[in-house]
């Protein structure tokens, strides 16, 4: 396998989708190394780790500290760039970390790059928020940028900065716009990384929860098929310098997904509400991706539909949910 004996670092690596590709890095075979900061409020997580503790390095340190970033880019063939603060509405309350981690920090892990190891491949995790509110659906790589939130618009400078370093010093980079992503390993302590969180703890706590709106469409993808998407990218030269959508060809609405969830649980219940103001202004709307880039160029297709992957994430949390809380 391509993977194996790849020396491969990951930056966020004990997150909810950087702990789910280390596991399936050590699996292949590939030397893996984890830079997290696990800082409280974002999703950093030992018990993520608790299978291959022994098989992997972990570095708790910050992708802002431009001194430790010098010395672990060294010598890896790839670095799945995952480190991030996630929060929308965090991004609003603190503006200026978002802007540390989403944007600063980027650049300093590719200067990092730039100085001491330009051929390693980089593959970073973007994000649909950079579209903002969708002019047309499905919604394709073209589409404009015009995010509702600062988060959208550090990402895009940290996306920017990625396809920046490829074009003028070489650096073989690829970004993934990423969809909304849930499974075993994700932060359910609170809405922080995703609604979906929140959601399965109040189910699994046997209390009703909230959903805002409920109309608006989205796409999912289970944690597993994003792994395969930074896999391939890592590993196909197609990818170099080019950005590609994630998405799901099943669009559902959110009070359909509550619905879901609440069957697959057996027992449960929610409550439709207004969205509140201050969400409201940053909320998306519908979204859906067109992602018939990655399809054509990279032959990546998820390949979990949403009703099973929702249930390996409800047995995930019902066995491990303590950790999680
Ligand atoms: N989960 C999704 O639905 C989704 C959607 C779009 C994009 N993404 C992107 O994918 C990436 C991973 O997201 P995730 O869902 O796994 O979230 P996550 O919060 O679980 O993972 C991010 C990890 O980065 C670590 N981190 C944050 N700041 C750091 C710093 N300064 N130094 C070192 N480590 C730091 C956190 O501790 C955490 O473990 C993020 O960049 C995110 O923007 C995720």
């Amino acid at each position: 396998m391509l993977l194996a004996n790849k020396k491969v670092l990951i930056t966020g690596g004990a997150g909810f989708i950087g702990s789910n590709l280390a596991q399936r890095l050590v699996s292949l075979g590939a030397d893996v190394t984890l830079i997290d900061s696990l800082i409280p409020e974002y999703g950093g997580n030992l018990h993520n780790l608790h299978a291959i503790a022994e098989q992997v390095k972990l570095n708790i340190s910050d992708v802002r500290d431009p001194h430790s970033m010098k010395y672990l880019v060294r010598d890896v063939d790839i670095v799945f760039n995952l480190a991030g603060q996630t929060s929308h509405m965090d991004s609003m309350h603190d503006p200026f970390t978002d802007l540390e981690i989403n944007s600063r920090a980027q650049l300093s892990i590719l200067e990092a790059l730039r100085h001491n190891n330009p051929t390693a491949r980089v593959i970073f995790a973007s994000t649909r928020q950079i579209y903002g509110r969708p002019d047309f659906l499905p919604v394709s790589e073209a589409h404009p940028l015009r995010p509702v939130d600062v988060n959208g618009i550090n990402k895009i400078s940290g996306e920017s900065y990625h396809l920046l370093y490829q074009q003028v010093y070489g650096i073989p980079t690829c970004a993934l716009r990423l969809t909304n992503t849930y499974g075993p390993c994700m932060r359910i302590r609170d809405a922080r990384q995703t609604f979906v969180g929140i959601w399965i703890r109040r189910l699994l706590e046997g209390e009703p929860f909230e959903v805002w709106g409920g109309e608006q469409l989205r796409d999912f993808n289970y944690v597993d098929d994003v792994v395969d998407a930074f896999i391939v990218a890592a590993i196909n030269p197609k990818a170099c310098g080019k950005i590609f959508n994630l998405g799901s060809k099943e669009i559902i609405s959110l009070s359909k997904l509550a619905e879901l969830l609440v069957n697959l649980n057996k027992e449960g219940c929610y409550h439709i509400h207004e969205f509140p103001p201050e969400r409201k202004k940053i909320d998306i709307g519908d979204y859906y991706s067109d992602f018939s880039l990655i399809e054509q160029e990279l032959e990546w297709q998820p390949r979990t539909n949403l009703r099973i992957g929702l249930m390996q994430t409800l047995d995930y949390f019902r066995l491990h949910g303590e950790h999680y809380l």
